[in-house]
């Protein structure tokens, strides 16, 4: 193939990457605007270098014009979550959008590889808007915990290292660790209600805290100083406090004042 025909090929599925990892990543915000848990915790994506697809096609015998359709993971997005509940979460999440069609899912957590190796792994089909019309390119989607990431990250590293040959005590180690992760994933699930109860007031107070100084901001321009300074110490205060229900009270008194400010017609349109 023309080498320079590699750049328009693998342009839509950087585009494909490009779009997933804006949305999914839009996901979390939402979750955390809301106060919502979130059972994204992070995402990442790549394009397959051509050397890599080179070396898949060569290993696999693919004839490079049946790249498209044969190598699955030019583009590949990986879902990283706290607890292992989230993953088949995420995976129902992903199944029920109109921009994604599954192609088929290959489920490691509940099967996992020899090697010790656990994912959900999903082949999805999603549609890229280019200058020569809609095109729908093919993605890996791995979705796993933080725990089995580490592990396989670990495990990738040694196995490009050892290429083909990894040590038997090296291999019986990382078997050894892979059996650890599936128990720090069960312990961590079983305090997962506990972790999420915190991480939740953690976010909804950091909400409330920001409501809460988005209207002093505004109150600077339409109060009197004197007034601006009693708000504003009655904020450390009950910041101090430290409790929800006293910061949420604070925020509702201030929006009263907030409000007699725009009934006074001093309202520009920040509030
Ligand atoms: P590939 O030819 O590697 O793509 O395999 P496949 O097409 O049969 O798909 P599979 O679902 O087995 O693997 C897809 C991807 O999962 C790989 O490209 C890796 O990123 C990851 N993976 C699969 N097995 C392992 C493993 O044992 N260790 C690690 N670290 N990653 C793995
Ligand atoms: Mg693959």
């Amino acid at each position: 193939m023309d080498i320079k025909l590699w750049r328009e090929i693998l342009y839509p599925y950087e585009m494909a990457v490009d779009e997933l990892t804006l949305k999914l990543n839009n996901i979390i915000k939402e979750c955390h605007a809301t106060g919502e848990y979130s059972p994204i915790e992070m995402v990442t994506g790549r394009v397959k270098k051509v050397s890599s697809i080179l070396e898949k096609c060569q290993k696999k015998n693919i004839a490079l014009n049946n790249v498209t359709q044969k190598v699955e993971d030019i583009a590949g997005i990986r879902i990283i979550c706290q607890f292992v509940e989230d993953i088949e979460r995420v995976a129902k999440m992903l199944e029920s959008r109109m921009d994604i069609t599954v192609i088929h899912a290959k489920d490691y957590v509940k099967n996992m590889k020899p090697s010790g190796y656990r994912s959900y792994h999903m082949i999805v089909e999603y549609p890229v808007e280019t200058l020569k019309g809609l095109q729908r390119v093919k993605v890996e989607i791995q979705i796993r915990t933080l725990a089995m990431n580490f592990w396989a990250t670990i495990e990738h590293s040694l196995q490009y290292k050892y290429r083909s040959n990894m040590p038997e005590h090296i291999r019986e180690r990382l078997s050894a660790a892979s059996q650890a992760i599936i128990s720090l994933d069960s312990e961590m699930s079983s305090i997962r209600e506990e972790i999420m109860d915190s991480q939740n007031s953690f976010r909804i107070k950091a909400n409330i805290v920001a409501e809460i100084l988005n209207l002093i901001q505004n109150l600077y321009k339409v109060a009197n100083k004197r007034e601006i300074v009693k708000i504003q110490d009655e904020f450390y205060r009950v910041y101090k406090q430290g409790d929800i229900p006293t910061l949420e009270h604070f925020l509702r008194e201030l929006d009263v004042i907030a409000e007699g400010y725009r009934a006074q017609g001093c309202d520009s349109h920040d509030f």
